[in-house]
């Protein structure tokens, strides 16, 4: 997880949260759907370096992974977004130093959740918290009751938890947070670059944007493309199920994985979805079916196969795309 100093934080405190509404892209499911909110028509020499990195990535350029172990972050003093952000040296002191310590604190809380220290694998806290960072909306306590979420009550319960001992960090961010957590807690999972400064919904967001995993492949495909997912990150982002596993689709095999290897990030998923037969013991949707096969859909995943570095940037990119979608 690359976490930022403050300074940074505000930084993209400052400029995020204006972005979020999303704008309605193109309708090619084989074209980058552009840029979100503000970015569009905003003069690049009007961005902070924060707005900079997210215009570059939701136009599918450059790498959205960042360095296993980042460089500490400027000071204060030359980012151009501090002196606006901060009010008072007194007020951003004392800030600092909640913020950053809460930070650390839910990372270090998130990693004995998300690793099992015997396999070094990722483990079921950690595939709930990729698919609830899909799934969410920033309403995510009230949301967890929702059908849609079925699943994700006993994970959404571990994070409540956690916001409660760190009250410095916001709910939406915090989802995205684990989201982040848990992918690169799965060995070969990408490190992707984090940004804070979500704002918390008040209302939950209305039912079915989720996809349905019995639908047809243009169905989910449409509504994909009404969130700005084209199908080059939509391909990209079904990876995910790489480390999946699934629990009430059918109750009989319960807890049996979307690929033979679940606790670790790999392009598998992509190639046994491919195959006539199941490998023994996984369990292929309905869905990731269709969708491997459709029309736009089958090129890229088949890329993806045995292209584990591809994938990664793919993924990086897209995810960057759905964690500004809250
Ligand atoms: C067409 C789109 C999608 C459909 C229909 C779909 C459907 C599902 C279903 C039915 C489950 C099993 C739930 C259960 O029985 O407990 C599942 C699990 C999961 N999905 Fe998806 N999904 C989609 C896209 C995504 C995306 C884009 C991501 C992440 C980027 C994602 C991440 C996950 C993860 C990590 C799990 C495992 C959850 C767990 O083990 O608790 N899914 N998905
Ligand atoms: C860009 O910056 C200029 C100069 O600070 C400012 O006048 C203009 O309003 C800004 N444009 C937008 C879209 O924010
Ligand atoms: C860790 O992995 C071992 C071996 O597969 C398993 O028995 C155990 O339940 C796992 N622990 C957690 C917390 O996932
Ligand atoms: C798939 O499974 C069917 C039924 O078990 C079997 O007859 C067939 O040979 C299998 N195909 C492949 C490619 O393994
Ligand atoms: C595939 O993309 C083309 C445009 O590039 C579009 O006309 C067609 O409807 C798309 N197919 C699906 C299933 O979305
Ligand atoms: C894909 O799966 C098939 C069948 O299990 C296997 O023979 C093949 O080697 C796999 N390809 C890659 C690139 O992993």
């Amino acid at each position: 997880m690359a976490i930022f100093r403050l300074s940074k934080l505000l930084a993209y405190y400052a400029f995020i949260p204006a972005i979020l509404a999303a704008q309605v892209g193109n309708t090619d499911p084989m074209t980058n759907q552009g840029l979100l909110g503000d970015l569009v028509g905003m003069p690049v020499s009007n961005l902070t370096n924060a707005g900079s990195l997210l215009r570059a990535w939701l136009l599918h350029s450059g790498s959205a992974i960042g360095p296993d172990n980042p460089e500490p972050q400027p000071d204060c003093a030359i980012d151009v977004c501090c002196p606006w952000q901060v009010s008072s040296v007194t007020v951003f002191t004392q800030v600092f130093k909640l913020i950053e310590l809460s930070r650390y604190a839910v990372s270090k809380e998130l990693s004995t959740l998300f690793v099992n220290s015997t396999t070094k694998e990722c483990t079921d806290d950690a595939r709930a918290a990729v698919r609830l960072g899909f799934h969410d909306a920033a309403s995510w306590s009230k949301k967890s009751s929702a059908q849609e979420n079925n699943g994700l009550q006993d994970f959404v319960g571990k994070l409540v938890d956690i916001h409660s001992r760190n009250p410095g960090v916001g709910a939406a961010d915090l989802v995205q947070f684990a989201a982040h957590h848990g992918i690169v807690s799965c060995p070969q999972g990408p490190r992707i670059v984090f940004f804070a400064g979500r704002k918390d919904a008040t209302v939950p967001a209305p039912p079915g944007l989720v996809p349905d995993v019995h639908d047809s492949a243009q169905n989910l495909i449409d509504l994909m493309m009404d969130k700005t997912i084209n199908a080059q990150d939509l391909a990209a982002l079904l990876g995910a199920h790489s480390t999946a596993k699934q629990f009430h689709i059918d109750e009989a095999q319960s807890g049996a994985p979307q690929d033979s290897t679940p606790g670790i990030w790999d392009t598998n998923f992509y190639n046994e979805t491919l195959q006539t037969n199941a490998t023994t013991g996984v369990f292929r949707f309905p869905s990731d079916i269709a969708l491997s096969q459709a029309q736009n859909m089958s090129e890229p995943w088949k890329a993806f196969v045995g292209a584990q570095q591809f994938w990664n940037q793919e993924f990086a990119l897209a995810y960057t795309r759905i964690g500004l979608l809250v």
